[in-house]
């Protein structure tokens, strides 16, 4: 296994606000004496997608949450587009151009479709125009949210609800989403509506991070993985490489 294949490029130059390579190094997060991230590294180049495969409990979220500044970050460094974000306000980090889409999409059930939507954007200081824009570039992503942009986000199924987060994420125009198992509780059927949602951002030109517990959905999504156990990096390689892993196949695809 080559551990510098997402790894190795950390020592490349940045070119200020344009590039948005983001680096991680040396993250580490516990909550009380509980270490549930240990000191963990990866790179997400420009509109390369990267996985992180892992089981319950390996730290997948803790590690999304930390990247956004949701919980404290005990060690580490995170730059990203040249910026150092290390100590930046979640709000400061959309701004930054980072979206997020949360393990269990957290909707807001009794508001409709399009406020949904426009509770994303609220981290930008934009005017109505630039709003608008937004929208009309989600619904021309997902019709069905534009077809139910009135009903009451409650009313629809969970992978409606897995799109209205994107969705909600993508408001803020981001250079880099992270998603938190956007497969979880989907049936088969919908996991490839999923999976052909993020091939779609991936051909937007967006960087993705993708947690998933789902390997399978996982290698066909990304370009690089990270496998994580015990909120350590156990392994990184190219997803095809990974896939093709003895140990991967047994413990992450069953096979
Ligand atoms: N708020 C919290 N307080 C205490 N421990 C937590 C908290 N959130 C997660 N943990 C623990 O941190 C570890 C990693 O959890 P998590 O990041 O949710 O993993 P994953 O997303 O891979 O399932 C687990 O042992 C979990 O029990
Ligand atoms: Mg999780």
């Amino acid at each position: 296994m080559n551990a510098d294949t997402t790894a190795g490029s950390g020592e490349r130059t940045e070119s200020g606000a344009a590039s948005a390579t983001l680096t991680v190094e040396n993250l580490s997060v516990h909550y009380g004496g509980v270490c549930a991230v240990n000191s963990i590294g990866f790179t997400v180049e420009p509109g390369r997608s990267v996985g992180i495969i892992g089981a319950n409990g390996a730290g997948k979220t803790s590690t999304l949450k930390a990247l956004m500044g949701l919980v404290p970050r005990s060690a580490g460094r995170i730059v990203f587009g040249g910026t150092d974000l290390t100590r930046v306000k979640p709000r400061d980090i959309v701004r930054h151009g980072i979206g997020y889409v949360p393990e269990g999409r957290h909707v807001f059930p009794g508001l409709t479709v399009e406020k949904n939507l426009m509770l994303g954007a609220y981290a930008r200081p934009w005017r109505s125009t630039e709003t608008k824009g937004s929208l009309a570039e989600v619904y021309e992503l997902f019709p069905v949210l534009g077809e139910m942009r009135s009903r009451l986000a409650g009313a629809l199924s969970g992978g409606q609800q897995q799109m209205l987060a994107v969705g909600r994420a993508l408001m803020a125009r981001p250079r880099l989403i992270l998603l938190d198992e956007p497969s979880m509780g989907l049936s088969p059927k919908l996991v490839e509506d999923i999976l052909a949602v993020l091939v779609r951002l991936r051909e937007e030109g967006l960087s993705l991070l993708l947690v998933e517990q789902n390997a399978k959905l996982t290698f066909e999504a990304t370009s690089d993985c990270v496998v994580m156990e015990n909120g350590e990096v156990a392994m990184t390689g190219t997803s095809r490489e990974l896939r093709d892993d003895v140990q991967v196949r047994r413990i992450y695809l069953g096979l």
